[in-house]
């Protein structure tokens, strides 16, 4: 009998203070159109959850895990995130064991927000440092110190979280190897369990975008990104965080379960504007918009924006694509449903995969080149397939 996947749900808070010049996700600080809508969020998002109980009568699940993501999650009062919490253990039931994660900027980490998140059965921090480097932060527009980052983090311990996260940037315009180091080292001697370092994608429509485009900054160098997504392997496993994800290294256990989910092709609700559901191959996204979102479910409508069923190909090419990026290996054969021998073969000469017990992961090199190997698989399937 096959398992039912696990559902989640996904918060999306769509406010800064300010705009970091390299970010285009779905948020909007003072001023912006938009942001008047701060005081509809919460009955918004409550509202929305009922309507997920609703469309979902029969579900027996219980809430495996609620992750508050931003924007800048904080910037509400944590009441609103209470409120949320609690409305989705009303209408589902949060597991007991539940992950409660929420991502925070460390210039709004005080001990009285943590003691409130806590309270609120927050369970997991996430917090945003991006680099010990001065000169970085600064291309990169943040409002936070070198140094706030890591005092963030080391109050969250102290306050109580056994699970904290920091998030890092490589490939910085400006960062140098050595910079690239001393943030390494700076995350290790905070203690935290769990780290996520992701190369700078330079977006189009941003301003870092633009200041690259008028030459003031120069652009991002391939080969230096690629040196430090090394170097962040080698460290962070040195320091007794492995890999589990290309862009994730944890301590044993402490793995983000709710990413792990979305990576396994779990079911997962997504609340707030923007926010993407999905649930047994069927994707749905919300109106992007906060006050458009928040008007549709103060007048009873419906806020999804956009709907669509994955065909068995375009599941298929989604789970491969997520599963060859977990440390767990992966069954070529199965991922490809067909004989990957040739493939294989291939894909190991070349040292981009290795046998990983039973199965086969991607090797450190393999990981900076994932997206590639993904394609190969695809290919290898459509020239090999039935
Ligand atoms: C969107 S933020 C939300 C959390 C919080 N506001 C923060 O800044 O940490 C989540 C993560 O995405 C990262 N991020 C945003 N834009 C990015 C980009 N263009 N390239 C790489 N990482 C990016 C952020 O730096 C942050 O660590
Ligand atoms: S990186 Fe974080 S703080 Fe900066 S604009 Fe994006 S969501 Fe806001």
């Amino acid at each position: 009998m096959s398992v039912r996947p696990a559902l989640r749900f996904y918060v999306h808070v769509p406010y800064c203070s300010s705009r970091c010049g390299y970010c285009d996700f779905n948020t909007y600080v003072a001023g912006e159109a938009g942001r008047g809508s701060q005081g509809q969020w919460r009955p918004a998002a409550q509202t929305e959850v009922r309507m997920a109980r609703a469309a979902l009568p029969d579900d027996a699940r219980q809430v495996a895990s609620v992750f508050f993501g931003g924007g800048t999650p904080t910037l509400l009062p944590v009441s609103d995130l209470a409120a949320v919490i609690d409305a989705i253990d009303s209408q589902f039931g949060l597991a007991a064991d539940a992950e409660v994660t929420v991502e925070a900027n460390p210039e709004n980490v005080t001990p009285g927000l943590l003691d409130d998140l806590l309270a609120a059965g927050v369970t997991r921090l996430s917090l945003g440092m991006q680099s010990a480097d001065p000169g970085v932060l600064a291309t990169l527009d943040r409002k936070h110190g070198a140094l706030s980052a890591v005092k963030a983090a080391r109050l969250a311990q102290l306050a109580g979280f056994g699970q904290v996260s920091l998030d890092v940037i490589y490939g910085t315009p400006g960062e140098t190897s050595e910079s690239w180091r001393r943030t390494l080292e700076a995350v290790i001697d905070t203690g935290v369990t769990h780290v996520s370092a992701y190369a700078l994608k330079v977006e189009v429509g941003t301003a870092l975008a633009r200041r690259i485009q008028r030459g003031e900054v120069a652009p991002t160098d391939d080969d230096q990104a690629a040196a430090c997504y090394e170097a962040a392997d080698a460290i962070l496993t040195g320091a007794g965080l492995p890999w589990y994800e290309v862009s994730n290294w944890a301590v044993e256990g402490h793995e983000c379960r709710h990413n792990l989910g979305y990576w396994s092709g779990d079911d997962w609700w997504g609340v707030g504007p923007g926010a993407h559901s999905h649930l047994a191959g069927t994707r749905f996204w919300n109106l992007r918009h906060p006050t458009r979102w928040a008007q549709a479910l103060a007048t009873g409508e419906d806020p999804v924006d956009g709907r669509e069923t994955l065909t068995a190909d375009q599941l298929q090419m989604e789970r491969v694509m997520l599963q060859i990026r977990l440390a767990a290996g992966f069954d070529p054969a199965e991922l490809i449903q067909g004989d990957a021998t040739a493939i294989t073969s291939s894909l190991a000469a070349r040292g981009l995969i290795e046998p990983w017990g039973p199965r086969w992961r991607l090797t450190r090199r393999g990981r900076l080149l994932a997206d590639g190997v993904t394609l190969e698989l695809l290919d290898s399937r459509i020239d090999h397939g039935p």
